[in-house]
Order: C-alpha cells, then sequence, then structure tokens
C-alpha cells in the first residue's frame, strides 16, 4: 500500500508505535460517538482496536501531521453492496484539528487513489443524520445523495440509528 501526500498531511499505514497519538483522539467523546463507535477508555483498548482493524490492513491510512497521527482514513468493504470494485470511505479526525479542511483534503486524496489506483467502479460513504460536518466533507468531495436508510445501524450503546448514504463513481469524479 502507498502513502498519500497531499498539501498539508501524509497519508500512510498505521504501526503499534501510533498507539499512543491515536488513542490521544479516540478517547474524546467527540470523536467515536458521531462514526458509531465508543471512545476508548484506556490505552491497552487502543492498543486491541490498533491490532485488528488498523495495522497491517490494505487501505487504511493514518493521517499525519506536525509527526503525529491525527486521524484515520480507509476505504472499507461496502457491507450493502455486493460488489468487489466498490467500497465505502469512512475517516476520524482529531478535534483539535477540526474546521481547517483537512478530512477533505484527505477524503479527496483518497478517493484519487481509490479510483486511479485500485480501479474501483464506486466508493460509497454514510453518515448520521446530525453530524453535518461530515455532511460537508462529503458534499464538499462531489458525493450523490442516495437516500437514508432507516434503522440502518445498531451502535455501541445499543441504540438504532438512521444513516443518510451517498455513492460517486469514477466517471462522476474524473
Ligand atoms: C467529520 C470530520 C472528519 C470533519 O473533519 P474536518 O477536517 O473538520 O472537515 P473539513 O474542515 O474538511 O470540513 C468540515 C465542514 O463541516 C462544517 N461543519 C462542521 N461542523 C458543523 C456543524 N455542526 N454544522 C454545520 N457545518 C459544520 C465546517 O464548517 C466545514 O464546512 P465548510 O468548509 O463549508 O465551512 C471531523 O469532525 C471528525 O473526525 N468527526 C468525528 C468522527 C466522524 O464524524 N467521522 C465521520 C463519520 S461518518
Amino acid at each position: 500500500m502507498k502513502n498519500i501526500n497531499t498539501k498539508n498531511l501524509k497519508l500512510r499505514p498505521l504501526t503499534m508505535d501510533d498507539t499512543a497519538d491515536v488513542f490521544a483522539y479516540s478517547k474524546s467523546k467527540n470523536v467515536g460517538p458521531r462514526a458509531g463507535w465508543k471512545p476508548h477508555e484506556t490505552i491497552e483498548e487502543t492498543e486491541e482496536i490498533m491490532k485488528t482493524i488498523f495495522v497491517g490492513q490494505e487501505n487504511i491510512w493514518g493521517i499525519e501531521k506536525d509527526q503525529r497521527i491525527i486521524g484515520s482514513i480507509g476505504l472499507i468493504d461496502d457491507h450493502h453492496r455486493q460488489n468487489d470494485q466498490v467500497r465505502m470511505l469512512g475517516y476520524a479526525l482529531s478535534e483539535d484539528y477540526w474546521g481547517q479542511g483537512l478530512m477533505t483534503e484527505a477524503a479527496r486524496a483518497v478517493l484519487a487513489y481509490g479510483f486511479d489506483t485500485l480501479a474501483l467502479s464506486l466508493i460509497s460513504v454514510v453518515h448520521y443524520p446530525e453530524n453535518l460536518g461530515s455532511q460537508r466533507v462529503i458534499e464538499k468531495c462531489g458525493f450523490y445523495y442516495e437516500g437514508t436508510i432507516r434503522q440502518a445501524d445498531k451502535i455501541y450503546t445499543g441504540e438504532i440509528r438512521d444513516v443518510k448514504a451517498y455513492s460517486i463513481t469514477s466517471a462522476e469524479f474524473q
């Protein structure tokens, strides 16, 4: 998997050495719950997530800035679509860096990688209706709004949530 360099960021594979940086933003109550995951309570919890979800996974990048990992972004399986040319975009950023256009910059670069290098035909993304920051990232990247999938997700609290679903095709991106 290749590193991706953008104007302000380096997207690169995560290693276990990044655990403390990932814990630093993942413990916030403002980050995980907006994406449906529980804030990390201990660094051991982060270590486990690093091992099972991040390290050694294809197409999941740490977002590096100021020599630190400040977020992650990835192209993961889309369980709603039985199509191996489709991936779903997911991302999270340390709240210290919100509102500077950084995730839009990272997402655009990952979309370009997905279409140009992985030759995907379509990339999807979802967000919870009240997550307006993520909605704006998605809109700024040029995604097409498909509709709301009602009662789509059971989150870590057990609560059932609707998601707003979007996609962009290779042709639309070019
Ligand atoms: C969503 C998230 C990735 C956005 O990252 P970011 O780097 O701040 O995004 P950008 O700066 O590129 O764009 C954010 C946009 O949302 C807007 N925005 C942020 N909060 C908003 C709110 N409450 N209401 C309306 N717009 C909002 C910003 O003004 C900006 O839009 P603009 O450029 O038109 O002004 C970041 O907030 C995050 O990590 N949140 C927690 C995890 C998460 O939500 N992951 C996504 C799950 S779908």
